[in-house]
């Protein structure tokens, strides 16, 4: 017979294990079925995973890495998504080749984009015998102007503005009677974009939360609603410049929301959520996190010098996210000990960005 203090210990104990276990189950979701979501979203679930089988053969099943150091910077384990591998160098070709193949018949495609979508959608016109159309900033970096123009699409160059290159692409669609790919919000590229989520979920059963940077909110909005389908306790955090924080001001005011156009080093994460993407990040988007340009500069260094991965600024700031005291507060590690974060692309000038970077 176990003495008074012993049976305390054991009941502490079986105590102690009970909750462990629910959190646990309440973490990692075990036996927790897929839930329904709204009916009402551009995208469902079974978009996204109609959309990962079609671009299958057009696109790379992207590795997963893990880096020790940055795992001791960060007190937690780090998942990283390397879409900088992806063709065209970020995760971009996902959403546009779903786009390009469920395209009516011969018709040239249209886009507006700062350089990754557009490079993007020119090859998926490439790869579907189509004809695209790129109407960019002219301050987008001349590495990426050079991809586009590489793939064969024609381009346009107009002001830096969201407005400019709305009433540019607009224009351009007219005259050639196209189809336009919008670069986040259209629905067929939002559930292309999805399917980073549905390898990720395959590769990384361990996930407690997934970082993703958030521009037009197309990456992110098809994440979300993937992941929070098939896991539901997984938290979905988007990560945004402070310089352009439409999404994370839209949240807080629980509307959609403008920023001020001002610039930042994220030149891919410039645009605003629009009338698709935001209903998404409204409802299945947790929280976002926003970061100084300092930060994005020095998280982005850090991949480069660490893991030798020359990522660009925009995904810096998902790394800046996951690294920033806002992060660690929130989402503390002894209950989020592994985290997704999402390196979604790579393209930039290199002679340009290492000056800068390094300054
Ligand atoms: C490298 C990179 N990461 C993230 C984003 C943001 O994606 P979304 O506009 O779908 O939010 C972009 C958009 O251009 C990008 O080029």
């Amino acid at each position: 017979m176990p003495s008074k203090a012993q049976q305390r210990y054991l009941l502490a104990s079986a105590v102690a294990g009970v909750a462990a276990a629910i959190r646990i189950i309440r973490r990692r979701n075990i036996h927790v079925p897929p839930q329904p979501l709204p009916a009402d979203f551009p995208v469902t679930p079974k978009d996204v995973v109609d959309a990962a089988k079609r671009v299958r053969p057009h696109v790379h099943r992207t590795p997963v890495l893990t880096c020790h150091g940055l795992d001791e910077l960060a007190g937690r384990s780090l998942k990283f998504k390397c879409e900088v591998f992806q063709r065209t160098g970020s995760f971009k070709i996902r959403g546009a080749t779903n786009a390009a193949l469920q395209a009516p018949e011969n018709a040239p495609l249209v886009t507006h984009s700062s350089g990754n979508h557009a490079q993007a959608l020119a090859l998926a016109a490439r790869s579907t015998n189509r004809e695209a159309h790129v109407v960019m900033p002219r301050t987008a970096p001349a590495v990426k102007r050079a991809a586009v123009a590489g793939y064969g699409a024609h381009i346009t160059l107009c002001e830096p503005t969201n407005k400019a290159r709305a009433e540019a692409a607009q224009k351009k669609t007219e005259e050639v009677q196209g189809y336009f790919v919008h670069p986040s919000n259209e629905p067929r590229v939002i559930s292309g974009q999805g399917s980073v989520a549905v390898e990720f979920l395959e590769q990384c059963s361990d996930l407690d939360a997934l970082v993703v940077p958030v521009g037009g909110g197309g990456l992110i909005g098809g994440i979300a609603v993937y992941a929070k389908w098939k896991r539901p306790s997984l938290k979905i955090i988007g990560a945004e410049p402070k310089n352009v924080d439409d999404a994370y001001r839209s949240k807080q005011k629980g509307e959609l929301v403008g920023h001020d156009d001002r610039d930042s080093v994220a030149d891919g994460l410039k645009t605003l959520l629009g009338s698709n993407t935001w209903p998404v990040v409204r409802d299945l988007v947790d929280e976002i996190i926003t970061v100084e340009e300092s930060e994005i500069k020095k998280a982005t260094a850090l991949i480069w010098g660490r893991m030798k991965l020359c990522i660009e600024p925009s995904a810096g700031v998902g790394v800046a996210c996951v690294l920033s005291e806002a992060f660690r507060a929130r989402y503390p590690a002894d209950e989020y000990g592994t985290v997704g974060v999402i390196l979604c692309g790579g393209n930039l000038d290199l002679a340009k960005a290492s000056a800068k970077l390094f300054a």
